[in-house]
């Protein structure tokens, strides 16, 4: 959860609502902004939290704080958004049941506390574009966001991978959703005109360019679930278990992320129906994602598409997280000239799906997926073209830190090397 915006708001006015907010609500003091995006997912969902690949894009869509430290404990937070305040003490944080959305930023407080961090209090103020449940992560930019201003505000010796998990600890320990890394890593490490993949095990990445000419689209279908977290928390637990009906066979794995197709279909028979389909969407998409990486490098955009559609295929049929207008969306996008490839993109249950199109017909391409989609499902979706963005930072200071890697391109967490995909 995040703050609500109307979807259309810019950069420059997010920024000059969280300062007049500040103003108004910390008079006579100066507070420094920070920024953390959203994200659409090119492809390899539900593969994270299975130790696997993912190629998610940092979105122009944002979380943003306006902050000040105190000489005391004291986090006096404001959301401009919701309109309501939110107060803790870091000496004693505790869950705000009223006030859920403060919960992302009381959670990272505390993570950044028990990894040793000493933090200080803050004033400050929370607005954003990132549309809640949408599937665009507006929770991570929420966790980042924080999580940036207070290493930047107190100095605090972490970098963009280890912010990240202390922010997915949050998430998980703290607010309840036994997320992956996918989104937080984003958040903290995107880079415009890239997309990342991430070995979500080593935490290695890799920047993709996104190839000149292809736009990417996000579709929102304005589908709401709120199935999302059990139905989430519960594929989890069925990844987990045939991690460990695998083992009786293959006993050095340690998550699906170690399991070859040709594996899995020796031991199909052990496995119960759902358990199987749920391992078969795993596996494949691991394999997609290190092939539409190599599709992208290549230019050989038809590959990248065929991909993207088997994506969408097996998270509808195999592991059963997509839902009738999603697959609306993306049948309508299939249907319409210019598209390269079209998926859901996020958890599921609703929420957006994802197009790569070709830029020259854009325009077009929206229009005609717009009313094709609100032709069929009676809903007026939201769709627009997104600009893949910088990971977090700070506003009108945006100096990003030195890369972490030999090359400007690619990393390996707090240490040197390129990740070979
Ligand atoms: C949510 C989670 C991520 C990831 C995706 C599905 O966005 O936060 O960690 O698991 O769903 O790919």
């Amino acid at each position: 959860m995040a703050e609500p915006g109307s979807g259309t708001t810019t950069n420059e006015t997010l920024s000059a609502r969280a300062l007049r907010a500040f103003g108004e609500h910390f008079p006579g003091r100066e507070a420094r902004l920070f920024r953390a995006p959203g994200r659409v997912n090119l492809i390899g969902e539900h593969t994270d939290y299975n130790d696997g690949f993912v190629l998610p894009v940092a979105i122009d869509r944002q979380a943003m704080l306006a902050a000040r430290t105190r000489p005391d404990s004291m986090v006096h937070l404001w959301s401009e958004s919701y309109a309501q305040g939110s107060t803790f003490d870091l000496n004693d944080i505790t869950s705000d049941q009223e006030r859920p959305w403060s919960n992302y930023v009381r959670g990272v407080a505390l993570m950044l506390q028990q990894e040793g961090f000493t933090l200080r209090g803050l004033d400050c103020v929370l607005v954003g574009d990132v549309p809640i449940g949408a599937g665009l992560s507006s929770s991570a930019a929420v966790e980042v966001v924080a999580a940036y201003a207070w290493r930047a505000l107190c100095g605090l010796k972490l970098d963009d991978p280890q912010l990240a998990l202390v922010c997915q600890q949050a998430e998980s320990r703290f607010v309840g959703v036994k997320c992956g890394i996918m989104d937080q890593f984003i958040a903290a490490l995107g880079r415009a005109g890239h997309a990342l993949l991430v070995d979500c095990r080593t935490l290695d990445y890799g920047r993709i360019p996104i190839p000149a000419g292809i736009a990417v689209m996000v579709c929102d279908t304005k589908v709401r679930r709120g199935l999302v977290e059990s139905e989430y928390n519960r594929r989890r637990q069925e990844c987990e278990s045939a991690v460990h009906m695998l083992r009786r066979h293959l006993p050095e794995i340690k998550a699906l992320r170690d399991v070859t197709s040709g594996q899995l279909q020796r031991y199909r028979d052990e496995l119960p129906d759902t358990i199987l389909r749920r391992c078969r969407h795993v596996v494949g998409e691991n394999e997609r994602v290190l092939r539409a990486v190599t599709s992208l490098r290549s230019g050989d955009v038809g590959v990248l598409g065929d991909l993207m559609r088997q994506s969408h295929d097996s998270l509808r049929d195999d592991y059963e997280v997509s839902c009738s207008e999603l697959n609306a969306m993306v049948e309508t996008a299939e249907a319409t000239p210019g598209t390269i490839g079209a998926r859901m993109t996020g958890a599921g249950f609703g929420g957006c799906a994802v197009g790569l199109v070709e830029q020259a017909v854009a325009a077009d391409w929206m229009e005609a997926v717009r009313v094709g989609y609100r032709t069929r499902t009676g809903l007026e979706p939201d769709i627009y073209a997104c600009r893949p963005s910088d990971g977090a930072g700070e506003v009108e200071n945006c100096q990003r830190p030195p890369a972490y890697s030999g090359g400007d391109s690619s990393g390996r967490g707090a240490a040197t090397g390129a990740m070979c995909a």
